[in-house]
């Protein structure tokens, strides 16, 4: 589909592929993108095509001849009975992401993203990470045979995810700073052109994390859903779907929008807090803090966006304690045997929030997005459950434990 970047606040056409934010106003960038191309497509169309990000080509900016893709896309949308009979809902679906390529729902904007950094002939790629955008990169670089920088705050990244990028041979650089140090500093590499940058600021990113929105109505059969529910921590993929569902609607493929619900963490909630204010801009938090450190971002860079996608479709913003994350993980793995990481359990715990408060009500249909996989944080799961203690290798001592009564 063709395209024009323009600065999303004051419409200017910004013509360098490397700026980031517009020369003018300094606002952030986005694709306008020609429609009139998409006149006639059916759904029926799509459907000929596997599920998965590339069935969704014409809405998107580069070409499919010469996709970097590892079959990103297509991920389950699980009817979620039993965590609806305990949350008091009577449907919920989750979209699992973790079951993308690399186990988060990023590889669908660096399919794109990454597409696009051949196209403009770029050697090097790069971004900030709390570590899942880092190991998508690695692993498209990889394919792509691009060199990759990925600038990630010490000590504050999931062991799987510094695990994968270290695997697909990015150059890791760990900073003694937070997720909003390391994002200033790369977007200065990128300005200097040490490194094309593929943070969810260049547009080409969330054209990409478009189609999981696309996914969801699609395999609702064009049913819409009363909400999406999705964590919120640079504020990307809020706005990639919100801008999904305003392409859906312009060409008449669905006829009502679902409320946007971005959920924080408490200890790191500047969208939220802005929300509640009525505001459209919001103010930074200097120390974010939360065990869900994916979205351990305290000055997201597409919050402005975030808030508008919110406003626009009637949604709402919410906060969720570390508990309530970490209850939600559990109740997930438990219920519905998915497994998710922290950030991606925030989204089901606003959820039990907002119909604990009754905000969302019984008879309304939700889905949760689920952003990223249990396994990119082993860590976390082992210490919610305490230690396992060998005990002797004799049939005796392990069959107390299978059976203890007996
Ligand atoms: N869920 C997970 C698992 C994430 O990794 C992220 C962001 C989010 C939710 C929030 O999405 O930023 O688009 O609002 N992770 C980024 C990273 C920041 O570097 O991996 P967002």
């Amino acid at each position: 589909m063709s395209f024009e970047v323009r600065c999303w606040e004051c419409g200017k056409v910004v013509d360098d592929p490397y700026s980031d934010s517009c020369p003018d106003c300094g606002g952030l960038l986005d694709l306008g993108n020609d429609r009139s191309e998409l006149k006639g497509l059916t759904p029926y169309e799509l459907r000929r095509r596997p599920i998965g990000v590339w069935r969704y080509a014409p809405f998107l900016p580069v070409r499919e001849e010469k996709a970097v893709t590892l079959k990103e896309g297509g991920t389950p949308l699980y009817d979620c009975r039993s965590l609806g009979g305990i949350v008091g809902l009577k449907r919920v679906w989750v979209k699992y992401e973790g079951a993308n390529p690399t186990g988060s729902f990023k590889d669908r904007g660096m399919t794109v993203g990454v597409t696009r950094a051949l196209e403009l002939g770029a050697k090097v790629v790069g971004c900030a990470s709390t570590g899942n955008t880092s190991a998508s990169l690695a692993a498209y670089a990889a394919k792509a045979g691009l060199d990759c920088a990925v600038v990630l705050p010490a000590g504050n990244v999931a062991a799987g995810k510094l695990a994968q990028a270290v695997f697909f041979g990015a150059k890791v650089i760990a900073i003694d700073g937070n997720f909003d140090d390391a994002l200033r500093i790369v977007r200065e590499l990128a300005a200097k052109r040490y490194l094309y940058l593929l943070n969810s600021i260049n547009p080409f990113r969330p054209e990409g994390q478009k189609t999981v929105g696309f996914e969801i109505i699609d395999q609702l059969d064009f049913q819409v859903p009363d909400r999406i529910v999705l964590p919120v921590g640079n504020a990307g993929n809020i706005w990639s779907v919100y801008k999904a569902l305003i392409e859906l609607a312009d060409i008449g493929w669905i006829d009502r929008m679902p409320k946007l619900v971005g959920v924080q963490a408490s200890g790191s909630k500047p969208i939220v807090d802005a929300f509640k204010a009525g505001k459209s801009d919001f103010t930074p938090v200097c120390k974010p803090e939360t065990v869900a450190t994916a979205i351990r971002i305290g000055n997201p860079v597409s919050g402005k966006k975030a808030l508008k996608a919110i406003y626009d479709t009637g949604g709402s913003a919410v906060d969720v304690s570390d508990g309530e994350i970490l209850d939600a993980q559990k109740i997930l793995g438990r219920a519905e045997g998915i497994g998710v990481e922290p950030a991606s359990a925030a989204s089901v715990a606003g959820m039990i929030k907002l119909v604990q408060t009754g905000s969302i009500g019984r008879d309304e249909r939700v889905v949760c997005i689920c952003t990223g996989n249990v396994l990119k944080d082993p860590d976390i799961v082992l210490k919610s459950f305490g230690k396992i203690r060998p005990v002797p290798a004799d049939f005796e001592s392990v069959k107390k434990i299978v059976a203890p009564y007996d």
